[in-house]
């Protein structure tokens, strides 16, 4: 078998990925560890930035987006139950898209079929060779070991993936921090507690009322990583999640049972360079952001699209330039867009480190941000997507 681009990696990045070129002309295959229903079945990221509502909408992926989505001019910050809003539209003129992970990748999965494009699903131990000369992905298929030849491999196979790993470890520098909590999340069929996304601190820990559509809600509280999820009723979660949120948002929460509920670590995580060799690096496989921004899928997309820029033209014009350049370029915002993660994270989480000083400082910050319409438009900028 043999293509110009092997996608390893079947989740937002390497769809996005694989639908530029194949729209492009560029031969593609996407090479899946999971079944497709396995990744359909994952419930991740929920708000959509301006940048990456365009970019679906400009490749003809954003149809179902513009009639289901909720676009969305502003969240609320809550403090200790006092309340703030940050106005996107009033402060950037940009606004968010709340339209769920999964939706899109349904979106692109769907596009990908009428195509006819390649996507080879339960493809296990992957493995990569000659990523200086002749470029080939390995991997075991019913019963069978294939290999794919290529130009270029484009790692989009998320953190735990397979081509970071086969990066020697003298070539890589790694940037890590993982915090010490987690992420309990609970999706449920009723109307969202508020119109608007609703991101609390409390003493308790943080919480985030999110939604997927008028009838669906997504919620999450932080807690311990030693927690396990049959411990927590959604009773229990309700309760606690009231006890986090301002009173208002509270009285408005509808419960109802919940049809997924799961726990997520969260992590700060930088690789460098993105490029070794034939072989790229986009999306979580590269850097994973915690949540508290929602920027992880964004940040996928956009450093898919940088990297389909630059095989359109090493194709188009035989020129090598935009690929030396990827890395550096796509890194620069990463940076950007993981001070804005941790500093999300560490306004609104409670640390077990802190003392009294610290957290003083989070509270002087939160009424730092209700004083002053240039630290909300920072805030809103970063929300809303760096340009
Ligand atoms: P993935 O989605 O991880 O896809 C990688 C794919 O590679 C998977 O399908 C996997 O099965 C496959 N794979 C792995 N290993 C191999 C292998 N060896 N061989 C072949 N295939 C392999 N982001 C936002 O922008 N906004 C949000 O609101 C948001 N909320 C989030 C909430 C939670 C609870 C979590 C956990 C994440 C959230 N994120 C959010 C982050 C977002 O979900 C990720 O950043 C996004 O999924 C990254 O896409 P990806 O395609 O790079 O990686
Ligand atoms: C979500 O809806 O899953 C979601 C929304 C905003 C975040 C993180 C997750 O910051």
């Amino acid at each position: 078998m043999r293509t110009k681009v092997a996608i390893i990696g079947g989740g937002p990045a390497g769809l996005m990925l694989g639908h530029l070129l194949t729209r492009e002309g560029i031969d593609n295959v996407i090479v899946e560890r999971q079944s497709g229903d396995y990744v359909l079945g994952r419930i991740r990221a929920g708000v959509l930035e301006q940048g990456t509502v365009d970019l679906l909408e400009e490749s003809g992926a954003g149809s179902r987006m513009r009639e289901e989505g909720l676009p969305h001019e502003g969240f609320e910050l809550s403090f200790d139950g006092d309340p703030l809003r940050i106005d996107l539209k009033a402060l950037t003129g940009r606004s968010v898209m709340v339209y769920g992970q999964t939706e899109v990748t349904r979106d692109l999965m769907r596009l990908r079929e009428q195509s006819g494009a390649p996507t080879l699903y339960g493809a296990k131990d992957v493995s990569l060779d000659g990523l200086h000369d002749q470029p080939a992905v390995h991997f075991t298929q019913d019963g069978e070991r294939r290999t794919l030849h290529c130009d270029y491999i484009a790692g989009c196979d998320g953190f735990h993936g397979a081509c970071r790993k086969s990066i020697p470890a003298d070539k890589l520098s790694l940037f890590e921090r993982i915090y010490p909590f987690g992420w309990l999340g609970v999706l449920v069929d009723k109307p969202p507690a508020a119109h608007e996304l609703v991101y609390a601190h409390h003493q308790r820990g943080f919480a985030l009322c999110s939604m997927r559509s008028a009838t669906r809600s997504r919620y999450y509280i932080q807690c311990s990583m030693d927690e396990r999820v049959e411990d927590w009723s959604d009773d229990r979660f309700y309760d606690e999640l009231s006890l986090r949120v301002n009173p208002a948002v509270a009285g408005a929460l509808q419960r109802g049972p919940s049809i997924e509920k799961s726990i997520a670590p969260l992590r700060s995580f930088v690789a460098e360079p993105l490029r070794f060799g034939a072989m790229f690096l986009a999306g979580d496989a590269a850097h994973i952001v915690p949540p508290t921004g929602a920027k992880g899928l964004n940040l996928a997309i956009h450093d898919v699209r940088v990297l389909f820029e630059a095989l359109a033209d090493r194709y188009r014009s035989d020129s090598e330039a935009g690929l030396d350049d990827y890395s550096p370029r796509v890194l620069d915002r990463i940076w950007k867009t993981e001070r804005f993660s941790w500093s999300m994270t560490t306004l609104l989480h409670t640390f077990p480190e802190h003392d009294p000083f610290t957290r003083r400082m989070q509270r002087a910050e939160f009424d730092a941000l209700l004083g002053s319409a240039t630290m909300r438009r920072v805030m809103a900028e970063n929300y809303t997507g760096l340009i």
